[in-house]
C-alpha cells in the first residue's frame, strides 16, 4: 500500500494544482491513499471551506487534516461535524466541534487510522501534544486498531516535530509535520521502522513568502505600506512524502519526497 502526504494547501494557486493534477499522479505514481492538509487552502489562504473540501474528495483525496487555521472560515465548524473525512488537531481544547483522529477502512477492508496534532511552541494554545500523544499511545495499538497509521504533526519548530516522530517510534506508519510551509530534506525512516518527514512542504506558489504575496510580505517585515496577507497566484508546486507501507508489521518500507510542477520542481 502506498501513502501521498500533501502539506499545506495555499489559496487558489494551491487548490488549482491539485485539482488540475493530483487524479493523474495517483495513476502515475500508483497511490493508494491520499492525505491533504489543507487549513491555508481557502481564497484568502486562511481556512477551508465545504466547497473546496468537497473539490479535493472528487479528485482523489481521501482524508483532510488541518491545524491552527482550522477555524477561519467559520462555516466549516458545522460540515466537520457531519464530514470524517476532515480532521481537525486532537489537542484543541474541548470541546471542539469535530475530531482530531478516525480511522477509514478503504475498499479492500484496510484499516488507516489518521491522527492530527498541534504543537505548542509558537503556535496558537491547545493541549501539551506531548500528553494527548501518550494517552493515544495508550489506548490505540498499530496492527490491532487499525494496519496503518498516519500522523500529521502541525507545528511551528522543527525539535518538537522531531521529538514527536521518535514519540511514534514503531508505533505509526508514518509522522509528518506541517505548519511552516517549507519542506525538509530528512524523509528516512527511524530506528523502529517509522517513515518521518518534519515538514512536508506546502502545495502554493514558492515564489512567495510562504505562499504569501512576497512584496507585501517584505513591506510588512520593513514595516512600510502592507495590506492584510494575502496568497500568491502564481504556479504552484505540490509538496509532500509518499511512503510504502509494510502490510505484515504495519511500518514503512520506503520513504521519499514528493516534489510535482511549479519552482520547486524546475529547481
Ligand atoms: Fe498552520
Amino acid at each position: 500500500m502506498r501513502i501521498l502526504f500533501l502539506g499545506d494547501v495555499v489559496g487558489i494557486s494551491g487548490c488549482s494544482k491539485i485539482l488540475n493534477n493530483l487524479l493523474s499522479q495517483i495513476k502515475k505514481n500508483k497511490i493508494d491513499f491520499v492525505i491533504v492538509n489543507a487549513e491555508n487552502s481557502a481564497d484568502t489562504g486562511v481556512g477551508l471551506t465545504k466547497e473546496i473540501c468537497e473539490d479535493f474528495f472528487k479528485c482523489g483525496v481521501n482524508v483532510i487534516t488541518t491545524g491552527n487555521h482550522v477555524w477561519d472560515q467559520k462555516e466549516i465548524m458545522n460540515f466537520i461535524d457531519k464530514e470524517k473525512r476532515l480532521l481537525r488537531p486532537k489537542n484543541l481544547f474541548e470541546p471542539s466541534p469535530g475530531r482530531g483522529f478516525e480511522i477509514y477502512i478503504n475498499e479492500h477492508g484496510i484499516k488507516i487510522g489518521v491522527l492530527n496534532l498541534m504543537g505548542n511552541v509558537f503556535m496558537k494554545k491547545c493541549d501539551d501534544i506531548f500528553q494527548t500523544s501518550k494517552h493515544f499511545i495508550s489506548k490505540y495499538h498499530l496492527k490491532e486498531d487499525y494496519d496503518i497509521l498516519v500522523v500529521d504533526v502541525h507545528g511551528e519548530i522543527t525539535s518538537e516535530k522531531n521529538a514527536i516522530g521518535h514519540f511514534f517510534d514503531g508505533k505509526a506508519t508514518l509522522v509528518v509535520g506541517t505548519h511552516t510551509h517549507i519542506p525538509t530534506n530528512d524523509a528516512r525512516i527511524l530506528e523502529k521502522g517509522t517513515g518521518y518527514q518534519t515538514d512536508a512542504g506546502m502545495c502554493g506558489d514558492y515564489n512567495s513568502v510562504i505562499g504569501m504575496n512576497k512584496e507585501n510580505s517584505i513591506n510588512k517585515f520593513l514595516k512600510k505600506d502592507s495590506v492584510k496577507h494575502y496568497p500568491s497566484t502564481g504556479d504552484a508546486t505540490l509538496s509532500g512524502v509518499i511512503v510504502d507501507c509494510d502490510m505484515e508489521t504495519g511500518l514503512a518500507k520506503k520513504i521519499k519526497s514528493f516534489i510535482f510542477g511549479g519552482q520547486l520542481e524546475r529547481a
